[in-house]
């Protein structure tokens, strides 16, 4: 295998920044030295003089063809991860699920058919539990001793993906005998569901009210519970797609108190907001998702959780639907649009524009997108950083390079982008998959295939 040289650029990781060259060989990382202080030779030598030198991101949270609402999400794990190679992620985490009636391992078997040979950046599964009973509990130590060691639970979408307390419980105390990390969604969605009901018997069917009935007190109380049902099992917690400031104060409570509870959040919530929805002509719906968009005063409470560490993770819930044929189901009734928005490609970028607005570091940026996912979900050192004996997952990001981020540009499947329009500084050059470019200078030069089924370990972020 090549060996690969990567020379003058700035190493960022979330621990240092560092001018230094970068040997890869043999698809790892081998050594790092001071610029011209060594006699390295390689195969290929890549200057990264003004150039970032970063791990690859890690996203830990895509929906790539998943069922909901009567439709799939449009990108398959084949146009999904060449989009997120495009944006330089090099890793996704994605949710097989289980279905009603169904083994986790069923469901594990259906992810890998659907994604295996077929990826062009490395990937991962968590299991989403739909039917929590004795057996997938007891299924729950094979998924963790496989590789799969995480499981999402919803307190949302009753009849679908909905547990109650109980279940929910019980997936916790199993989680806290085996290493596993339960990850929550958590809103109350029986709650929910009677506003749905009301608004629609008052005539509301526009897309604004998906955000006004998912309340954000309904958020926090659904947060509030799950932190105190993994406290009673004793087991760590991750909350997904954090959104409202109430949900963020709660998180900061428990770990206050000391608990092992996390919370991810997401560009959506950072960079959009209840304006989006209420956008006129049902272009709302392209910013449909749950938990919803929240007014802009939200957004400050998610960056200042960010910079706190009361939040530790940005992933993207990528989970898109094409405005034409698959938003438009829900024209007459704001409840049946699908849920989830593009943003795998996008990452990476809107992060960084957040580093040159001064919101968070450099090693903050690495910290939240490559580092700390791959330490929550057992990836670490392989994923996340650049160092000795780590898989040579590396982006040639270029800080200065100006972009406008577009539907007619991006490489998701999917017909709108939710930033259409926005101006980014910053953009990813090259990016190395284990040593090899899928990406060569703004050319896609990998294959479908490319990317590695990656077994995983348990939590590596409790210390
Ligand atoms: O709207 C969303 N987030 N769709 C994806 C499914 C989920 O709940 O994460
Ligand atoms: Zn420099
Ligand atoms: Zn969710
Ligand atoms: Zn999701």
């Amino acid at each position: 295998m090549a060996r690969t040289l990567i020379t003058g650029g700035l190493v960022i990781t979330a621990a240092d920044e560092l001018h230094a060259d970068v040997l890869v060989d043999g698809g790892r990382v081998v050594a790092l030295a001071t610029h011209g202080s060594h006699g390295w030779t390689a195969d290929r030598v890549i200057d990264a003089a003004q150039k970032y030198v970063v791990p690859g991101g890690v996203d830990a949270h895509t929906h790539m063809e998943m069922p909901f609402g009567g439709t799939f999400a449009s990108d398959t794990f084949e146009t999904g991860t060449r989009a997120a190679a495009w944006g330089g992620t090099t890793t996704i985490v994605d949710f097989a699920i289980q279905s009603k009636g169904g083994s986790l391992g069923e469901g594990l078997d259906a992810w890998h058919e659907k994604a295996d040979g077929r990826c062009a950046v490395d990937y991962a599964f968590h299991m989403i539990m739909s039917d929590v009973h004795e057996s997938s509990l007891r299924e729950m130590d094979s998924l963790v001793s496989a590789g799969v060691s995480s499981f999402k639970l919803f307190t949302a979408y009753p009849g679908v993906f909905f547990s109650d307390d109980g279940q929910i419980l019980r997936a916790m105390q199993r989680a806290a005998s085996n290493g596993g990390l339960v990850m929550a969604h958590a809103e109350n969605g029986l709650a929910i569901d009677v506003l749905v009901e009301q608004a629609l018997a008052r005539g509301e069917r526009d897309p604004r009210h998906h955000g006004e009935v998912r309340k954000a007190l309904l958020e926090a109380e659904a947060t509030h519970r799950v932190i105190k049902l993994s406290q009673v099992a004793g087991a760590p917690l991750y909350v997904v797609h954090v959104s409202a400031r109430e949900a963020v104060a709660e998180l900061a409570r428990a770990r206050h108190e000391g608990l092992p509870v996390f919370g991810e959040t997401c560009p959506q919530y950072l960079f959009l907001s209840t304006e989006n929805l209420a956008e006129p002509g049902f272009e709302g719906a392209k910013y449909v998702c749950s938990t919803p968009l929240r007014p802009k005063e939200h957004q400050e409470a998610l960056w200042r959780g960010l910079r706190t560490n009361e939040l530790q993770v940005v992933s993207t819930d990528h989970c898109p639907f094409c405005f034409k044929g698959q938003k438009e189901l829900g024209r007459a009734d704001f409840s049946k649009i699908p849920n989830g928005l593009p943003g795998v490609e996008t990452r990476m970028d809107l992060l960084h524009q957040a580093v040159v607005e001064g919101r968070i570091s450099r090693r903050r940026w690495i910290e939240i997108a490559c580092a700390t996912p791959a330490r929550m979900f057992g990836l670490y050192p392989k994923k996340g950083t650049i160092a000795p004996g780590a898989d040579a997952d590396i982006v040639i990001y270029d800080p200065h390079a100006e972009q406008t981020l577009s539907a007619a540009t991006h490489h998701m499947n999917v017909d709108y982008s939710p930033y259409e329009g926005r101006q980014i500084t910053g953009r990813v050059e090259t990016v190395l998959l284990r040593g090899a470019p899928v990406i060569d200078g703004r050319v896609y030069v990998g294959n479908a295939g490319d990317g590695a089924y990656v077994p995983r370990g348990i939590c590596q972020y409790l210390d």
